[in-house]
């Protein structure tokens, strides 16, 4: 497709709740330490929604402070995109309900389900719509609430999800900005999609006595296979947008790759040979907040005026699906 126009990121934001889940909580809870969830993670806090709080919640706090950065108004907007495996309900979409909560109507709304990468799913479709000259302002969010769907008796998942929302704004660019999605990959494998599920709740099992007892609603996650893919599927996403825009690693102004595991980031930027003063990194105050955890990091990273305009930003993240993607920025 040859683009009509090009399209930037105009405005971030992010919102998370204001509990906090400690490694001392954990503690108390499972068979685990501080130690354990800091050397084989890197996190020590994590936010956690409250009873009333949900995805559209802290989708719409996230939305007003990116809308306020962009210089836009609500009724500026002609899409909304939400990445989400946690939404308010099975249907209608979270972005729906958000629509609604911005005082607007009569426009797309829709959720995309593709896991931690959802965000950056999302920000794919909207560059496209954007590009094509049918959207023009498009609000996208990351968003998750896992923690109503962690097993907190199960040492191994419970002490690694935390909740947030990152929300930023696709707009059509002026000719004269430097600044431009430039380029965006999303795949999906899903051969493995056992690794990674919610196995009850939906047509193929429907919640019932028996699933709740069993905890069939709750996340199950086989890490370790998930760490394997994890570099070799961030990696190989990094590898085609870089190549295809005949770009070096070096010329990378900042990396940011999903927040699951320390270790994690660590493999990737060895593999990558990127400097590590250029990866941004925020795990130890956020946990795993899956397709939240870019759009918040990048948020924190402009308002804290590390990120500028003009750096070239490279993305990645991955999960369930296995899905895995990348995108790249001139901020
Ligand atoms: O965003 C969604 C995508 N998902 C991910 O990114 C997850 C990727 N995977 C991971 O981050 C890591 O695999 C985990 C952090 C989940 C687990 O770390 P690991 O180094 O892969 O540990 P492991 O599962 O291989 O388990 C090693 C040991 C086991 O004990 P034994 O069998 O060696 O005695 C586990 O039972 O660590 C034990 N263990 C724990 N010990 C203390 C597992 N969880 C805990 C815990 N505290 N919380």
């Amino acid at each position: 497709m040859i683009a009509k126009y090009n399209a930037k990121i105009t405005g971030t934001g992010h919102f998370v709740p204001e509990k906090i889940l400690t490694n001392a909580d954990l503690e108390k809870m499972v068979d685990t330490s501080d130690e354990w969830i800091r050397t084989r993670t890197g996190m020590s806090v994590r936010h956690v929604a409250s009873k009333d709080e949900a995805a559209s919640d802290l989708s719409y706090h996230a939305a007003l402070k990116a809308l306020e950065a962009a210089d836009l108004k609500p009724k500026d907007l002609d899409m909304i995109i939400v990445g989400t495996i946690s939404g308010d309900h099975a249907f209608p979409s979270t972005a729906c309900i958000l629509q609604k909560k911005l005082g607007l109507r009569n426009f797309p709304a829709f959720d995309i389900s593709a896991g931690c990468p959802g965000w950056i799913y999302a920000i794919n479709i909207a560059k496209q719509f954007v590009e094509n000259g049918v959207a023009q302002n498009v609000l996208v969010i990351g968003v998750e609430i896992l923690t109503k769907i962690t097993n907190y008796k199960d040492r191994n998942t419970c002490i690694l999800f935390g909740d947030g929302a990152g929300a930023s704004i696709i707009s059509r660019k002026e000719p004269t900005d430097i600044s431009r999605i430039i380029d965006s990959e999303i795949t999906a494998d899903g051969t493995h999609n056992e690794l990674l599920i919610q196995e009850a709740g939906g047509s193929r099992m429907p919640a019932c006595k028996e699933s709740v007892k069993k905890n069939l609603h709750t996340l199950y996650m086989e890490g370790n296979k998930i760490f394997k893919f994890a570099v070799k599927s961030m990696y190989s996403m990094c590898d085609i947008v870089l190549k295809r825009n005949n770009l070096d690693v070096t010329s990378i102004d900042w990396l940011i790759t999903h927040q699951a595991n320390m270790r994690i980031i660590d493999a990737l930027g060895r593999k990558m040979k990127i400097d590590t003063n250029k990866v941004i990194v925020n795990i130890e105050k956020y946990g795993n907040t899956s397709s939240a955890t870019i759009p918040i990091a990048l948020d924190e990273a402009i308002r804290e005026g590390k990120i500028r305009k003009g750096d070239l930003v490279l993305m990645a993240s991955f999960g369930a699906g296995l899905t895995s993607g990348s995108l790249l920025i001139r901020l």
